[in-house]
């Protein structure tokens, strides 16, 4: 398959990660050089960090999940903004900055698939490098993209890597089934295909959830096109009804929780904002009740992020504390 012209801006990839490895060698960081990454971030971004050699510098965010300050170090060669749950950042702090100090901004938007900001402009291109992990909102084993909007940049934009012609697989074609019926019968299928999943994992390995070791963050990432069968996937996607779905979902998850003791994290949505599911916090005791409640609309509560383990320490509660009903 080919891509078409209008898209020469991106490059796809399998996953997120090795999108933002390729941003993060697009912008100059080589290593030795700092990053900096907001300290409310999965492991995973962690290694895409490590893997062209640089270090992570943590700046920490408020319970509104915008920067508290941006600190300085000369080492610094990129920094990192987050569109959390498809939320807009506001990136007004994070462009002075990278004006001030020469510096490129890379918008990590891997949650942010449809999702725009108030003037219509898609996340992920709103920096001159910006990052969105597509298999985040559709069903589909893989994919990821790069924009990237920096003229200059374009100009050093590597070929796209060949797509991959493996199949969708039995697995993702089994979870889409699984997902249709339990949206229109609420039959908890996939719940149930989960929770049996996790009690084999923790019968074999004691954990839970995989990928939750210290191993995760310092993994080497290497770029891969994502399979062929995933992009003819995404091009098929009805954008329009998706969208209205998930702001459907959003309001009516709202509706529902509002007697729950849970905080959510935005007060509202914002226009053109397609969400990837709806974040809050609550103790962990309140995350059953919480579960129940979204029950009949078919959507699960999940744990995000599995912190990196330099923030565990010292990070505030409201991190350890952020949970998500998610939309896919
Ligand atoms: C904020 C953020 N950025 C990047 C990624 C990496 O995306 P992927 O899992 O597709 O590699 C994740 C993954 O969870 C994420 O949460």
């Amino acid at each position: 398959m080919h891509l078409n012209q209008s898209e020469t801006t991106y490059l796809y990839y399998a996953y997120g990660r090795q999108a933002l490895v390729e941003a993060l060698r697009l912008a100059g960081v080589s290593a030795g050089d700092g990053v900096l990454i907001p300290g409310l971030i999965c492991k995973d971004v962690l290694s895409s960090i490590h893997t062209v050699g640089a270090k992570p510098i943590f700046y920490q965010v408020d319970e509104a999940l915008a920067p508290v300050s941006l600190p300085r170090h000369p080492s610094i060669k990129a920094v990192i903004a987050v569109n959390y749950f498809g939320f807009p950042q506001d990136l007004e702090i994070f462009n002075d900055y990278c004006n001030k100090f020469s510096i490129k901004l890379i918008e990590d938007n891997a949650h942010g698939y449809l999702s725009a900001n108030i003037d219509g402009v898609l996340l992920g291109n709103r920096a001159p490098l910006g990052i969105t992990s597509i298999r985040k909102t559709i069903r589909i084993p893989d994919g990821a993209r790069l924009h990237v909007s920096d003229v200059q940049l374009v100009e050093r934009m590597p070929h796209q890597l060949p797509l991959n012609s493996k199949p969708l697989g039995a697995r993702y074609l089994l979870q889409t089934v699984f997902s249709k019926v339990e949206r229109t019968t609420r039959l908890p299928l996939l719940r149930w295909t989960r929770a049996i999943v996790r009690l084999r994992r923790f019968l074999s390995t004691g954990e839970f959830i995989s990928g939750s070791s210290a191993l995760a963050e310092s993994e080497v990432v290497v770029p891969v096109g994502p399979r062929d069968s995933s992009i003819k996937q995404i091009r098929k996607l009805d954008e329009e009804s998706e969208a209205k779905r998930r702001i459907d979902l959003y309001a009516r998850v709202s509706s529902i929780i509002s007697n729950s003791k849970i905080t959510s994290v935005y007060s509202r949505l914002p226009e053109n904002c397609v969400p990837y599911g709806y974040p809050f916090f609550a103790e962990t005791d309140e995350v059953k009740s919480v579960q129940r409640l979204v029950n009949s609309l078919g959507v699960e509560v999940i744990k995000w992020p599995d912190l990196p383990e330099a923030i565990l320490l010292d990070a505030p509660d409201y991190y350890s504390n952020l949970w998500l009903v998610n939309f896919l």
